[in-house]
């Protein structure tokens, strides 16, 4: 009994010290961890302290002590150079109520693949610059964003997941949106955009997902749209006169869920 207790001791402590070692040794590069001051300052925050070696952030926000459900997170991996280097991988700022602007800044963290800035008071439009970044998931829902979506925008072709949802984006959706060929969710509800959902959305054959109901965006639906053999899950508008879309969307089988506005029409 004894003995068995003692080497569960002895395990745990090893794997401890391996552990301390191994945070002690990988580093973000100092850029990187400039990048995410610049980037949080940006975005209005008043208050930023980060833990470089944990990789951790310790304090964020407008205000000393973060609003009720606030969340912020870093992912950072550290298998670069024999794992003494670390790069930033995701970054998470939700709920913040920061003021500020989207951060130009991204672009200094070359290995960012997901940022989640949800719920903040964030305004202007998305940053052109953005174009360069290797981004797979970008969430900005609710939040004061206004103006055209950028055509840049349409260069990041990793992008997997776009939610633009509950801002005030306005303008027709750029047609360099088409190249975002590996995109499965695709939510832009609640905006004032113009003009048609465009035909070229048959482009996106990953598509799982299309939120579109109060965009601003009218009918009809472009028949290509049937071409989305993944797409399982459609939310729209009245879109002018619903009636004349059906017997195109009955001919869409992969669908499990069609929302028009806020009635369930098919749901199995
Ligand atoms: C990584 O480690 C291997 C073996 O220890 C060594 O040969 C190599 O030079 C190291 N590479 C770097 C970038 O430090
Ligand atoms: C963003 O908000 C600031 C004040 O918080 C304002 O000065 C600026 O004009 C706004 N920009 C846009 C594009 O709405
Ligand atoms: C964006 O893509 C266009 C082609 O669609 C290309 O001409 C342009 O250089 C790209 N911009 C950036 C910043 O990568
Ligand atoms: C979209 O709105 C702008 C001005 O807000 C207008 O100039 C343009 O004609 C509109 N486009 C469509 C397709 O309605
Ligand atoms: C979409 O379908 C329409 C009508 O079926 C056709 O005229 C149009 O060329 C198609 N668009 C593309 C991009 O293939
Ligand atoms: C639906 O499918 C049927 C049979 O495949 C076809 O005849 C009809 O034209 C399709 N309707 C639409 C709106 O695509």
């Amino acid at each position: 009994m004894m003995l068995v207790g003692n080497v569960f001791v002895c395990f745990i402590t090893a794997f401890s010290c391996f552990t301390l070692l191994e945070l002690a040794e990988s580093k973000l590069p100092q850029e990187e961890v400039d990048a995410l001051q610049q980037i949080t300052t940006t975005m209005g925050a008043k208050y930023w302290r980060f833990n470089n070696d944990a990789c951790r952030i310790e304090m964020v926000g407008v205000t000393e002590k973060p609003p009720k459900g606030a969340q912020s997170n870093t992912d950072c991996e550290c298998y670069f150079e024999n794992n003494t280097v670390c790069h930033v991988v995701k970054l998470m700022l939700k709920g913040y109520s920061l003021p500020g602007l989207l951060p130009p800044q991204l672009v200094k963290l070359p290995y960012l693949r997901e940022i989640d800035f949800a719920y903040n008071y964030l305004n202007g439009t998305i940053p052109p610059e953005w174009a360069s970044t290797k981004l797979t998931y970008i969430s900005v829902l609710v939040n004061r964003l206004s103006g055209q979506i950028p055509k840049e925008l349409g260069n990041i072709t990793t992008l997997t997941y776009l939610s633009l949802e509950s801002n005030k984006f306005s303008g027709i959706l750029p047609i360099e949106l088409g190249n975002l060929i590996n995109l499965q969710t695709f939510r832009i509800n609640d905006n004032n955009f113009n003009g048609t959902l465009p035909d070229w959305v048959q482009n996106w054959k990953q598509l799982r997902r299309l939120e579109m109901h109060s965009s601003g965006l009218e009918g009809p639906i472009p028949s290509n749209i049937s071409q989305l053999y993944n797409l399982n899950e459609l939310r729209i508008s009245d879109l002018n006169g619903p009636i004349q879309e059906f017997p195109l969307l009955r001919n869409m089988t992969g669908i499990v869920r069609l929302y028009v506005e806020s009635f369930i029409i098919k749901y199995f």
